[in-house]
């Protein structure tokens, strides 16, 4: 036994060399059939001896897990995105901006590869593989522990043991993906459009045995942990750790040299074996970098340079019109599908009327789509040459496609209008828009859902969500009970988002993110919002003439202001308070208090849980997330207890209070 359990040991630590040294040093003492021989040698082993199977055993990284929805973990530190780049004049101008700030002409640059994938946060503990999360909307992000765990580059046991989080990329080399495709075309499945694609999707599966058959590899670019490395000593920092770092990176004395870096991967980025969308540029000092610190989304330290996106030909076979949630109908082109920079193309953006005619684009012309910075394509030119004398001229035409009411073409606007707020597509999107993740994030309630719920006649408009019942929807999208009350439940919570969420989810044409947070700090809730004015708007920084006019007209439509009557009247009535500090484990919850507190009143303990955006309850329910309780709590307690509702004593809430503060 004794003797089996030395072989074990040694046959673990063989094949976890070897695997480091394919995976992360890639170069291998051994071939792949030699490595093969020696797991199977492993595996027969740990088949008969399954007592002595080791935790670090490569057997192990196979995935056992299923989990029912992935747990939510608030990032210790957000993750950022970077400012994006695409000319050498912008380029240019990022440097000078840092001279500047620096009061310093020797800027050191150290430039990494942009690895096309995606972006993952990985916690440590004493040397521990403890915790991975993706990014989430940056500050709460999901728990895939026992996927990444089964992604060979990245170690379960660090050289060091230390407590650290460090910040990478997950990715699927392009053979891989190529292979993963094809025998999914085999299997007559969806195919995955590009490699980042398919390396989300595996990443996001809750059986982690699917994660652990797609082949996924990481690099590790930063620490999230606190440290005073340059970021070359991070670089270097991480590799002694044992984690992959991509060796392509270089420090650069100057803006020339970096750009010397980018032509070099411009002309060389198709023999990697993955993809990469650009190169990140970062100054090398930490006190510089802490100098000059960060926006709200990403650090001033720091820029991505996007490769100039390939433009092809392909021939335009029709014009379908999109209505969006205000009412614009946009022209998109369906194009004869081609593989742009990865993925695949078959649509792309016409924006409006005048675009078509200054173009001249006719369906059935040879046309020129480029894929910058933007998500969607758009057409750049017709190749008049090749015009045929069957293409057809197409007419923008005068009522709405969807709803059939007149179409409003206003005179100097571009943008053809449907004005008729009972419009089934522009209500749809509507309620697409409300439901987005950045909105209300109501979790399970995705576009095709929606397209079912008014095509089933269930919801006409976002109110209705509110009134949804378990028996209207099941069978919905083949929807079962579980599905049915996850939906119900994230419906309900949502009740519970922030004011700039609330606002954000209307939908106001202009208004995005950052002025839905503006407009929440200046009216602190919707009624007084709903009665904002133009000059009052105006007046506020950041929301200029174009905002401040479309939340009038907003409001000026009857519909759009008994909408957020009606949501106040159903709870969702949030108040704006500028003490919310990060998001903590109340969060979104729904808590009931029961029993005497000893040490707070009832109302000092709802005030903290709603500046936390708690939703504080009378009743016991299966919703019910918390139970904090006090002294003589009764049938409350019985009631959390028997439903298994996380409980805590005054006492222990206390102890969160004074943790957090
Ligand atoms: S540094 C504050 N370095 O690019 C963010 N990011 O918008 C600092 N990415 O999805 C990021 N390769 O995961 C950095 N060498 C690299 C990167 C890299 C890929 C991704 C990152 C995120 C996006 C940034």
């Amino acid at each position: 036994m004794l003797k089996m359990k030395e072989e074990m040991y040694n046959l673990v630590e063989l094949l976890n060399k070897y695997s480091y040294q394919y995976y992360v040093e890639d170069n291998p003492e051994i071939n792949d059939t030699q490595y093969d021989l020696l797991y199977k040698s492993l595996e027969k082993l740990e088949k008969e001896y399954p007592e002595l199977i080791l935790k670090n055993s490569p057997t192990q990284r196979v995935g056992d897990k299923v989990l029912k929805e992935f747990d939510k973990v608030i990032h210790t530190q957000s993750m950022l995105s970077l400012s994006n780049t695409f000319s050498i004049e912008e380029l240019y101008d990022f440097d000078n901006r840092i001279k500047k700030a620096i009061s310093s002409e020797n800027i050191e640059y150290v430039c990494e590869l942009k690895i096309d994938g995606l972006a993952v946060s990985i916690k440590y503990e004493n040397g521990i593989l403890a915790q991975a999360a993706t990014r989430g909307d940056g500050e709460v992000g999901e728990d895939i522990t026992e996927n990444i765990k089964t992604i060979y580059s990245i170690p379960k046991e660090l050289n060091i043991k230390d407590n650290i989080e460090v910040r990478g990329e997950v990715y699927m080399p392009r053979k891989s993906f190529e292979l993963l495709n094809k025998s999914r075309e085999e299997q007559g499945m969806t195919l995955f459009a590009n490699p980042r694609n398919a390396a989300a999707g595996s990443i996001r599966q809750l059986d982690s045995k699917i994660t652990a058959e797609r082949k996924l590899f990481a690099f590790i670019y930063s620490f999230a942990s606190e440290n005073n490395f340059s970021q070359l000593e991070s670089l270097n920092n991480i590799q002694k750790y044992g984690l992959p770092v991509n060796n392509n990176f270089k420090s650069c004395k100057n803006i020339e040299e970096v750009i010397e870096y980018i032509n070099y991967w411009d002309k060389n980025k198709n023999n990697l074996s993955y993809d990469i969308d650009g190169i990140v540029i970062k100054v090398n000092n930490k006190d510089y970098q802490k100098t000059l610190g960060f926006t709200q989304k990403s650090p001033r330290w720091a820029t991505s340079f996007k490769f100039p996106e390939e433009e092809l030909a392909t021939k335009l076979l029709d014009i379908e019109l999109s209505i969006g949630r205000t009412g614009i109908i946009t022209p998109v082109a369906i194009l004869e599908p081609i593989n742009i920079s990865g993925s695949t193309v078959s649509k792309a953006s016409l924006h409006n009327k005048d675009i078509i005619s200054n173009l001249d684009v006719r369906i059935g012309d040879t046309v020129v789509v480029k894929k910058a910075g933007e998500i969607i394509p758009k057409v750049v030119k017709v190749i008049k040459e090749l015009r045929t004398s069957d293409s057809k001229v197409f007419e923008f035409p005068t009522n709405c496609p969807s709803c059939n009411s007149k179409l409003v073409y206003e005179e100097n606007n571009p943008f053809v209008k449907c004005l008729n707020s009972m419009c089934i597509e522009q209500n749809i999107k509507k309620v697409i828009h409300f439901a987005s993740r950045d909105a209300m994030n109501i979790d399970g309630l995705g576009d095709k859902i929606i397209y079912s719920l008014f095509e089933n006649n269930i919801i006409n408009n976002i109110i209705d969500l509110y009134s949804i019942n378990k028996e209207d929807i099941i069978g919905i999208e083949r929807m079962g009970e579980k599905s049915v009350s996850n939906l119900l439940d994230s419906i309900e919570k949502s009740k519970n988002s922030t004011l700039d969420k609330v606002i954000y989810s209307l939908g106001i044409l202009n208004v995005g993110k950052k002025a839905a947070k503006i407009l929440a700090e200046n009216y602190n809730n919707l009624h007084n919002f709903i009665n904002a004015d133009y000059e009052e708007l105006i007046n506020l920084s950041d929301i200029g003439d174009i905002t401040a006019r479309s939340i009038i007209e907003f409001f000026e439509i009857d519909n759009n202001k008994v909408l957020v009557e009606n949501l106040i009247s159903i709870g969702i009535n949030p108040v704006y308070s500028n003490i919310i500090k990060k998001d903590n484990i109340f969060s979104n919850k729904i808590v009931v208090l029961t029993g005497k507190l000893e040490k707070l009143t009832r109302n000092e303990a709802k005030e903290y849980l709603e500046k936390y955006n708690a939703k504080v309850t009378g009743s016991v329910s299966s919703k019910t997330d918390f139970l904090i309780f006090g002294e003589k709590a009764g049938s409350k307690l019985e009631k959390a207890q028997s439903l298994g509702i996380k409980m805590l004593s005054e006492e222990e809430f206390i102890k969160i209070i004074e943790e957090e503060n």
